[in-house]
């Protein structure tokens, strides 16, 4: 295996996040999202000397990255795989059910800095965007999406997934543009959207919601994420709690609508926010928001035919 380099990545909310889980020796525990491994050794140092953790990711270097750290032997399942098959991988695990699951969402600093996945407006790259290989099921890249997709379907994407209101400006000069040439790299694509809408001389650069909205649609975020939380339900054991971070709108509406329609949890009605001093060293935490849902001790499950069962 290659020497993957040292993360970069700060991960945020991590005594929030164990307060939520509340590791313990013997306990079992899930990250589904194992980036640049820091959750993923807090539950492990938290669950010492016996809990185990499974942790799970779709891009290749965080996983060798975490196989060369690994100082816990069997206690830690170190799997490349996307989580929208989380039931199948915690079975395999030999580990079920599992105690607390983790999902710190979206991509690490690693893989915005990484030239090759294509997904910084800030540094020149192919116009790709996928997490991993195992990033999606269809090869769909984001090259593909603005070199193929209609005027109408990239005004329809980049207004639903980047919440973008010059979505309609973006995608006319994506289609005429690419009348002349294919948009191949991510500055020719970033370049583009910034000469295409008005200077409102704002922080944001004028392609973030754009990238955003790409990488939602080349990864198929939202739908993953949404069946990834009904398996994690199947999977948690009685009295387990699953935790998620999430870092825009569109993905909490989804933990929330979901968390609701658990039955036997109990679930924290206001998002957690991280505290003023991580907000102020690490930007990225300014828009991260942490919910729970906690699996009732004996929990009632609605069978088809309106009736409950004691589990
Ligand atoms: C914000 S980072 C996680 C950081 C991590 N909690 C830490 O302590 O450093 C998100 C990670 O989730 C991974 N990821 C995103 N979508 C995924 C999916 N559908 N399946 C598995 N991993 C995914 C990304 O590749 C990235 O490494």
């Amino acid at each position: 295996m290659s020497q993957a380099k040292a993360t970069v990545h700060k991960a945020v909310m991590v005594s929030e996040a164990m307060e939520a889980l509340q590791p313990r020796a013997g306990g079992r525990y899930l990250d589904a999202t194992l980036g640049g491994g820091t959750h993923s050794m807090e539950l492990l140092k938290l669950s010492a000397p016996d809990g185990c953790v499974l942790s799970l990711d779709v891009d290749p270097i965080a996983l060798s990255r975490a196989e060369q750290q690994n100082v816990y032997g069997k206690r830690w399942q170190i799997v490349e795989s996307n989580f929208s098959h989380l039931k199948e991988v915690a079975e395999k695990s030999g580990w079920m059910p599992f105690d607390g699951i983790l999902f710190d969402l979206g991509l690490s600093s690693d893989e915005l800095a990484d030239p090759s996945k294509g997904l910084s407006f800030q540094i020149d790259g192919p116009l790709d965007m996928r997490l991993g290989p195992k990033a999606n099921d269809d090869g769909l890249t984001a090259a593909t999406i603005v070199n193929s997709w209609s005027e109408h379907e990239l005004t329809e994407f980049i207004r639903a997934y980047g919440e973008e209101k010059f979505a309609a400006r973006i995608a006319r000069a994506i289609v005429e543009r690419r009348r002349q040439k294919p948009i191949l790299s991510t500055l020719d694509l970033a370049n583009l959207i910034k000469a295409s809408v008005p200077n409102l001389h704002t922080v944001i650069h004028p392609a973030t919601r754009t990238f955003q909205a790409l990488r939602i649609a080349v990864n198929d975020e939202l739908a993953v994420l949404k069946s990834a939380l009904d398996q994690a339900d199947e999977i948690l054991a009685p009295n387990g709690t699953i935790a998620v971070i999430s870092f825009h709108s569109l993905e909490d509406r989804i933990v929330k609508q979901t968390f609701k329609k658990f039955v036997g949890y109990q679930i924290s009605k206001k998002p957690i926010r991280p505290n003023q001093a991580e907000t102020k060293t690490n930007p990225r935490a300014r828009s991260a928001k942490l919910r729970a849902a906690h699996k009732n001790a004996t929990k009632q499950t609605n069978l088809c035919h309106g009736r409950t069962r004691l589990l």
